[in-house]
């Protein structure tokens, strides 16, 4: 089925994002649910993709998985599997099961940990004026596209209106108010970049960059990796077969829906046009295609 919006009686909501409808389970956490919603520029489109919601979040369980295999950072993830889900879940299996998860809840702190390992996006567009990205300045010539000499940390403040604006160290460490939890982020930012690309390029995908949200367990005063990881949401995927620097690499997942935008004369400010039925099937098998490749689930 699929799932743009969500209500369940009884369990208060605490909060709708752009995708995701997160519910207060009170001492039992919180349940955090992928929605089919796209969003685009910071703009909700009005059609759903459908099946996205479960390939979020089936992403995002296979990361966790793998980066704990490997001890990188704690994360907020309780569990996946609905049958595990509290008794009064369970009447609502068809809106909730395969798309949510049950996360602990954390405060989150008000940052975007971004880390790029290929010049795109604004990045590329700083680079052009400046050959400096937020700080790191890059050598000359590199091209669109263009692999770094080694991943940059590039952090962004996280703003509840408006688009998140890229910042630099001191005000990274200003906004979170202690530099050794600064430097936990960056670091804890890098190595899971590393670690996902890794795993990523040996299965044809890159991965050429990433936003993190970390947060903190009010009861315990620990860090966690909250929110999302490593999906074409939260990233940007290229297929390694077709990358060549100098180009913009193949649309793949929501950069073809950008595309598309791109080609319309929208402002980029809502209401966000419609997508064509061809855009959103195409957009809806480039989601369950990245899920195949990067957890290798033949069933997806
Ligand atoms: N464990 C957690 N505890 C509390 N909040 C969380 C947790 N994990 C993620 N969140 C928050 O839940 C929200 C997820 O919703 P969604 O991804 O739809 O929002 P978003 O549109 O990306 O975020 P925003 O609207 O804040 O920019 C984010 O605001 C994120 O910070
Ligand atoms: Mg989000």
């Amino acid at each position: 089925m699929d799932l743009s919006t969500l209500d369940l009686p009884g369990i208060p909501k605490l909060r709708s994002g752009k995708v995701r409808e997160v519910f207060d389970l009170g001492a039992d956490g919180l349940l955090f649910v992928a929605t089919d919603r796209l969003s685009a520029f910071d703009c909700i489109l009005p059609d759903p993709i459908p099946g996205k919601g479960e390939v979020l979040t089936q992403m995002s369980a296979f990361w966790f998985a793998h980066l704990r295999a490997r001890g990188s950072i704690a994360d907020h993830l309780v569990t996946t599997d609905f049958a595990r889900f509290p008794e009064r879940l369970q009447p609502f299996a068809a809106q909730l099961a395969g798309r949510s998860m049950i996360v602990r809840r954390a405060r989150p702190l008000p940052v975007e940990c971004v880390v790029r390992g290929y010049l795109a996006g604004s990045g590329w567009k700083e680079y052009q004026s400046t050959g400096v990205v937020c700080g790191h300045r890059l050598p000359p010539g590199l091209q669109l596209a263009d692999a770094l000499p080694e991943p940059i940390f590039t952090p962004a403040s996280k703003n509840d209106h408006g688009h998140d604006e890229n910042i630099d160290w001191p005000a990274f460490v200003a906004r979170l108010g202690d530099e050794a939890v600064a430097e936990k982020l960056r670091a804890a930012s890098l190595l899971v970049y590393s670690l996902g690309a890794q795993h990523a390029a040996g299965r044809g995908i890159i991965i050429a960059d990433t936003k993190f949200e970390f947060g903190v367990d009010e009861a315990t005063g620990e860090i966690l990796l909250i929110d999302e990881v490593l999906t074409p949401d939260s990233s940007r995927f290229w297929p390694a077969n077709e990358y060549r620097p100098g180009i913009s690499p193949p649309s793949y997942d929501k950069q073809f829906v950008r595309d598309y935008l791109e080609t319309l004369a929208w402002d980029k400010t809502p209401p966000a046009p419609g997508l064509p039925p061809e855009i959103i099937a195409r957009t809806a098998e480039k989601y369950r295609q990245a899920l195949r490749e990067i957890s290798g689930d033949a069933a997806s």
